[in-house]
């Protein structure tokens, strides 16, 4: 081991003696998966394998506010209920990858695992912006033949490798298996500034060669980050994470978009995932029945803030497993189903409980919920909105969707809250830091209210 290796390491074990304190934090998740200390971003290397569900993540221990190393974090677990931290997986402790093993993905593939993400370098010896010079983006391979002892780093592709048509910001390679081989998308940023989507394809999964560079016939956003790429129902579903889309009443009301081309690269066929103010980066991965996303329940560079989790010694959450169904060129998004095992007994409105759900059904236009004296939920004729009362929201203010409602179900989980209208149809992610948890109704519709019982979660790090 080098120094480098030998010291992240024991950066690493240092700050997660921090666990047991962070964990009393009262604005800690029980249905979510958090940082067990420090900061969270988005899911990686989300994958089932020999029979555990694996969900890797954007991890930076040292500090809840993303500081330090940028490293992948790693829960696994049987069946999206039970989960154990497994610490650190993979360090940016290469030349490859020094300054962070950034977002990727792993692949079943025959008795092993593929894990292969982007190892992120920024030069030091001059000033640089680290858009055109300055920054590399390596596409590195791991080997894993049971998913937690990790193999030797293989570079696969470098900055030369990369077509001229691009700036330094390529990242977040997304491989999966096909009929004729592998095929990885990364994503990126255009020379000129406009998003794009690199394909490759592989006959090994290791030397790969450019198929084509997908981007929209108008400009929609400088930079794609997190690209994903599945077909479903025979349509080809391209998602991305684009940055710089202006913002419209409707839509891209957040800092940067996450959604999916149905089958054209074009504004027109592009439908954002969650209209909340708290989701970013999202992947998908096939279980071996259902395709399941994990988005990062939080987004860079925002206007508002989280300061009570900071205060707790971290940051973020990631979303409940959604399976995706889809309907119409739509992809609709649920918990998924293993998550109603959580379900404990009834509640009423008034009962104090910090994780619960809350069932609506034949919502009447002009039906309010107010969750907590803080959140209210507004269902009108034609749209939905989520408008923060109180401070709650740390500065959150209110998000639309277009979306007549007629059925919603709600999951509270102490600092956090998804809304999933209308069986999927649209969602909203948001945090939130209430002080009581309460509901209140007022308008038409059945309302059934369930205390949620808490994942298990064993922190007790096992290497
Ligand atoms: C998205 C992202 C990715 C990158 C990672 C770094 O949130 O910016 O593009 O790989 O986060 O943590």
């Amino acid at each position: 081991m080098t120094d480098r290796q030998k010291q992240l390491r024991q950066i690493a074990s240092k700050v997660q003696e921090n666990i047991p304190a962070v964990a009393a934090g009262k604005y800690r998740c029980r249905y979510h998966l958090m940082p067990p200390v420090g900061w969270m971003n988005d899911p990686n290397g989300l994958c089932r394998f020999d029979g555990l569900y694996h969900v890797f993540f954007q991890y930076a221990p040292e500090s809840a506010e993303g500081a330090g190393m940028r490293s992948w974090g790693h829960y696994a677990g049987p069946d999206l209920l039970h989960w154990t931290f497994y610490g650190v997986a993979i360090y940016p402790d290469t030349e490859w990858d020094a300054d962070g093993a950034y977002s990727g993905s792993a692949l079943v593939d025959g008795d092993g695992l593929r894990i292969y993400y982007t190892g992120n370098v920024k030069r030091k010896d001059k000033e640089y912006d680290y858009i055109s010079d300055g920054r590399e983006s390596n596409t590195i391979l791991i080997r894993s033949e049971n998913g937690f002892s990790l193999g030797e780093k293989q570079v696969l592709l470098r900055t030369a490798d990369y077509p001229k048509e691009f700036t330094r910001h390529i990242r977040d390679p997304k491989v999966e298996k096909t009929s004729q081989g592998y095929r990885m998308v990364l994503g990126g940023r255009l020379k000129g500034d406009s998003g794009a989507v690199l394909l490759y394809e592989s006959q090994d999964g290791i030397q790969f060669s450019l198929q084509k560079i997908v981007t929209a016939p108008e400009k929609f956003g400088y930079m794609w980050e997190c690209p994903d790429l599945f077909n479903m129902n025979g349509t080809e579903f391209l998602c991305v994470s684009p940055q710089g889309v202006a913002h419209e009443k409707y839509k891209f009301q957040n800092v940067y978009s996450s959604g999916y081309f149905a089958g054209t690269a074009d504004a027109e066929h592009y439908r954002e995932w969650d209209c909340g103010f708290d989701f970013y980066a999202p992947q998908t991965f096939w279980d071996g029945e259902r395709r399941i996303l994990y988005g990062w329940a939080g987004m860079p560079d925002v206007p508002y803030d989280n300061a009570p989790t900071v205060a707790e010694g971290w940051l973020h959450t990631l979303t409940m497993p959604r399976e995706l169904a889809e309907k119409d060129g739509k992809l609709y998004q649920m918990p998924a189903a293993e998550l109603k095992r959580l379900r404990g007994g009834e509640l009423s409105m008034q009962d104090e409980c910090a994780a619960y759900e809350l069932e609506l059904e034949d919502v009447l236009s002009g039906t309010k919920v107010l969750l907590s004296d803080a959140l209210e939920i507004s269902f009108e004729k034609e749209e939905c909105i989520l408008r923060f009362l109180t401070d709650a929201g740390r500065g959150r203010t209110e998000r639309r969707a277009k979306v007549r409602t007629e059925t919603a179900s709600i999951f509270m989980d102490v600092s956090v809250c998804e809304i999933y209208v209308n069986g999927g149809e649209c969602v909203f992610t948001t945090r939130l830091y209430p002080e009581r948890y309460d509901v209140k109704i007022e308008g038409g519709c059945t309302a059934k209210r369930y205390e949620m019982n808490g994942y298990t979660v064993r922190m007790d790090i096992q290497k």
